[in-house]
Parts: structure tokens; C-alpha cells; sequence
């Protein structure tokens, strides 16, 4: 494949012996321009990978007119020679022949002049900031995910399957929807009893976007067999955490015939798999985020490829739990939905591993799990991971009739007969998880927030862009 009119600066410095010797065009941002009288040093990064390259100007074919416009973040096309370079840093070098600027970005208010700006007020700035090194290889890495859960799926027989995003339905039931409509929110039609008229509106029915695509999944994988979505979702939940975004991608597979055990099984190894994929692919990314921010990286995402994850009924977990001895500052006991601190004692300090943990009680999950022989847990599973706390969220799904039925009536639910159908003609067993994207991100990464790890975060009171 050839690179239009320019190389690409990973090209170049991965396979030198190939270029050396050679007239190359590179194309790039100025990242600094450092130097003397006689000769000029301008590091350029073009995207393609963390590492720049160096130029270099001889100030006998180049005048000091000529590269004023060369600063921090203009944009330049160059023609000359890569040679074997003499001085530290690098192999390569550019001897510069012709120099092309296309903008300037000159002044002090170009705000990515220094090095070493806080995340936080790269947030602030988020328009800006993939033209940082730790952004660019942060979502150089978040693509090579997207592609290796492209590539898992593919490879084992699953069909990707497009689920919608403005949807009627609660997935989740928790009530954290954010509302579609084109009704006019001051003066909405309403009905005899004083209530919104929804059937006046866009959809003729309240609409909303969605919290999940897995019921719908549910319906691809009744007929392919599997499937896998792979697309944002949405959830009003007030959580201003460093785990939460309003608007987040979500994988999730959904497969017939698979019992609970199976769907560990396909989670583990997919997990694997991404992590793997991201540390043969974005070696140079992953290290120059370790040398920042996180010595430990590699050596956990490691870690995690080389141990089997420990697999746990909720009971069981809340078990070790009580008998920590630890102080929570949310209690623990058999019925309560875990904390993130609970699960991080489980994964961090007690296994030291990844944990999925399942069966837990009914109450604290939603509608379509598959209710248990106890009648008072249910085929649940969440991978907990290091740092993270809950990656997965999955169960096997309640494939029964009349207790699906039984249990969506005991909760009120409404407008389900479509998905009931399912159970209602040739049902199956399956089961099925979500990833949430970003988490698995911000485990690769080593990012500390989840925010840093999606190009444009949604969260609550911050929607710019
Ligand atoms: O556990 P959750 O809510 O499960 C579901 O939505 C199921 N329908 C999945 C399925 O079985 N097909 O969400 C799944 C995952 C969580 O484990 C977490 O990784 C991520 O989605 N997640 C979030 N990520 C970022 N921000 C949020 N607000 C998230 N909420 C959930
Ligand atoms: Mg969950």
C-alpha cells in the first residue's frame, strides 16, 4: 500500500534500511525546533506514531526568514534525504531540501507549547489535546481495540449485529434514560388526565437512547446464532466518577446455546485476546505511557494475560468479605449491591487477580436473568479487573416462558411482547456480556480517568464539542 504523497513517519523509522539513502516526503506537525546559527533541529510527528522525527536544516540552503514560521504546531511538508543520524536519539534523520509550510501557529496562544501539561487541563482544552503525545497514543491504542474485537469476533463466526439507538425499550430497567423528542418541552400537548401526550410526538410513543443493545441483540442471536454489537450507549445516571461517562461504546455478544459457563469462558479469553493484541501492536504507545504515568503497566496487562481469573458465586464473596475484617465505608451484607470498594478488596487485595464473580441475588439485577434452582440468585456474571472494578457486566439469559413472563409482570414492565416471542418460539438457551469499551481502554492505557480515554467525554453538566 502506498502512502499518498507523504510517508508516514512510522513507515520511515520501522523500516530505515529500506528508506535510507532515499528522497522521502513527510508531512507533520512541528513538535519543537531547537538549534544555531549553522543548523536547525525540528522534531516532526505526523500521528502515526509517538515518536517524532528529526529534520535537519542547513542554514546555507535555508534562511532564518524561511523557517520563522517553523514553531510548535505549524504544519510543514518537507522533501530530502533520510540518512543514518550521528546524533542521540534517533537512527534516522531528514536532510532537508524543500520546506512547504501550511499553517502557522505562532504566539504565545498557541496552548500546547510547553511539555508536560496536567490532564486536567488538557480536558479543558479537549479539541486540542490528541495533538499531545499521550492523547494520540491513547487513541492510537483505543483503534487498535476497536479493530482486535473486530477481528475476535470475525475470526470466531460472529456476526456483527446493529442494534438501535433510539429505542422504546429499558434494557437495564434503572430508570437512566435520556429522552428522544421533538415535542416542544414548554408547552407539551397533554392527554385528558393532564399527562404528556407521547403520541403526538416524533415516534407516536415516549422514545429514549439506548442503555444497552442486548435485548435486540437477543433477537440477532435467536437467528445467527451469534452476534456481537458493537456501538454507544447512553445512561442519565448521575455518577460523576472517574469510571463513568454518560455516553459510552459497548461491546456485547450475545450467543445461543451458551450456558453460563460458556459465556466465562468467551469473556475471559476475549479479554485476553484485546490485551494481547494491544501489546504486540502498540508496543511503542503502551511504553512511552508506562515511562510517564505508569511504571507498572506492562508488567499487569501481562499479568492478566498469564492467570486464570478466579470465578466466584456472589455468596461466596461476600463470605470473605465479612470476614476481612476490613472497615468499609459501605457495609457488606448477602443481598447488597457490591461497591467498587468491595470489588477491588476481592480482585486487589484478597485474590490479586481478576475475579468473575456470579449467581447474585435476583434483587440487585436485572429482569432477564436466569433465576437459579435457589429461586433467590441468578446466572449473573461480573469480571472484576484491577484499577477498574467492573469491566463485564453478562448472565445467561432466562430462556423459560412462563418464569420470564412471571418475573416481567412481578416488576410491572411493559411494551415486552416482542421480545417475549423469542421464548415463545423455538427457545433457546444463551447468554451474553457487555464490555464497556472505555473501561477496557482505561485498563490498557493505564489512564487513570475514564474521561481521558474517549476523544470528546460526555459526563454530567459537560457536553462541549
Ligand atoms: O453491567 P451493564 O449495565 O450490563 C448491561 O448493560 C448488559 N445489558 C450487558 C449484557 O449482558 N449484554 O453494563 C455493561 C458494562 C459494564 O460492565 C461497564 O464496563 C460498562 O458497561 N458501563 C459503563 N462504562 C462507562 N460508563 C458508564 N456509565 C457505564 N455503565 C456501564
Ligand atoms: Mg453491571
Amino acid at each position: 500500500m502506498k502512502d499518498i504523497r507523504r510517508t508516514l513517519v512510522s513507515r520511515l523509522l520501522n523500516n530505515a534500511d529500506e528508506y535510507i539513502g532515499r528522497e522521502v516526503d513527510v508531512k507533520g506537525w512541528v513538535r519543537s525546533r531547537r538549534g544555531n546559527k549553522y543548523v536547525q533541529f525540528v522534531a516532526l510527528n505526523d500521528g502515526s506514531t509517538v515518536k517524532s522525527l528529526q529534520i535537519v536544516f542547513d542554514l546555507t540552503k535555508f534562511s532564518d526568514e524561511e523557517l520563522k514560521a517553523v514553531t510548535t504546531g505549524s504544519s510543514i511538508h518537507v522533501q530530502g534525504l533520510l540518512v543514518e543520524s550521528a546524533g542521540k536519539g534517533q537512527n534516522v534523520e531528514i536532510q532537508a531540501d524543500s520546506l512547504e509550510v501550511y499553517g502557522t501557529a505562532s504566539g504565545e496562544d498557541y496552548p500546547l507549547q510547553k511539555k508536560g501539561h496536567s490532564l486536567e487541563f488538557l480536558r479543558e482544552i479537549a479539541h486540542l489535546r490528541p495533538r499531545t503525545n499521550t492523547f494520540a497514543s491513547v487513541l492510537r491504542i483505543r483503534h487498535a481495540l476497536a479493530y482486535a474485537i473486530h477481528k475476535f469476533f470475525n475470526d470466531k463466526g460472529f456476526y456483527y449485529f446493529h442494534t438501535p439507538l433510539i429505542t422504546a425499550s429499558d434494557c437495564e430497567g434503572a430508570g437512566a434514560q435520556f429522552q428522544v423528542t421533538c415535542l416542544d418541552v414548554n408547552e407539551p400537548p397533554r392527554d385528558e388526565e393532564g399527562k404528556v401526550d407521547y403520541s403526538q410526538d416524533f415516534f407516536g410513543k415516549m422514545a429514549s437512547l439506548t442503555v444497552s443493545g442486548q435485548l435486540e441483540g437477543e433477537l440477532g442471536a435467536t437467528a445467527l446464532g451469534c452476534i456481537y454489537t458493537f456501538g454507544p450507549t447512553f445512561r442519565a445516571e448521575n455518577s460523576n466518577t472517574p469510571r463513568h461517562l454518560s455516553e459510552f461504546w459497548m461491546i456485547e455478544p450475545e450467543m445461543a446455546f451458551y450456558e453460563i459457563a460458556d459465556n466465562m469462558d468467551l469473556a475471559e479469553e476475549f479479554i485476553k485476546y484485546c490485551i494481547k493484541y494491544a501489546l504486540e501492536h502498540c508496543k511503542d504507545d503502551i511504553e512511552f505511557l508506562a515511562e510517564h504515568f505508569d511504571k507498572e503497566l506492562p508488567e499487569r496487562l501481562r499479568f492478566v494475560i498469564d492467570n486464570d481469573f478466579v470465578r466466584l458465586p456472589y455468596t461466596e464473596g461476600i463470605k470473605i468479605l465479612e470476614q476481612s475484617g476490613k472497615k468499609f465505608e459501605f457495609p457488606v451484607y448477602w443481598g447488597v449491591d457490591l461497591a467498587s470498594e468491595h470489588e477491588r478488596y476481592l480482585v486487589e487485595e484478597h485474590f490479586k487477580k481478576p475475579v468473575i464473580l456470579t449467581d447474585y441475588p435476583k434483587e440487585i439485577k436485572a429482569f432477564y436473568m436466569k433465576l437459579n434452582d435457589d429461586g433467590k440468585t441468578v446466572r449473573a456474571m461480573d469480571v472484576l479487573f484491577p484499577k477498574i472494578g467492573e469491566i463485564i457486566g453478562g448472565s445467561q439469559r432466562e430462556e423459560n416462558y412462563d418464569k420470564l413472563l412471571a418475573r416481567i409482570n412481578e416488576l410491572g414492565l411493559e411494551g415486552m411482547d416482542w421480545y417475549l416471542d423469542t421464548r415463545r418460539f423455538g427457545t433457546v438457551p444463551h447468554s451474553g456480556f457487555g464490555l464497556g469499551f472505555e473501561r477496557l481502554v482505561l485498563f490498557v492505557t493505564g489512564m487513570q480517568n475514564i474521561r481521558d480515554v474517549i476523544p470528546f467525554p460526555r459526563y454530567p453538566k459537560n457536553c462541549e464539542y
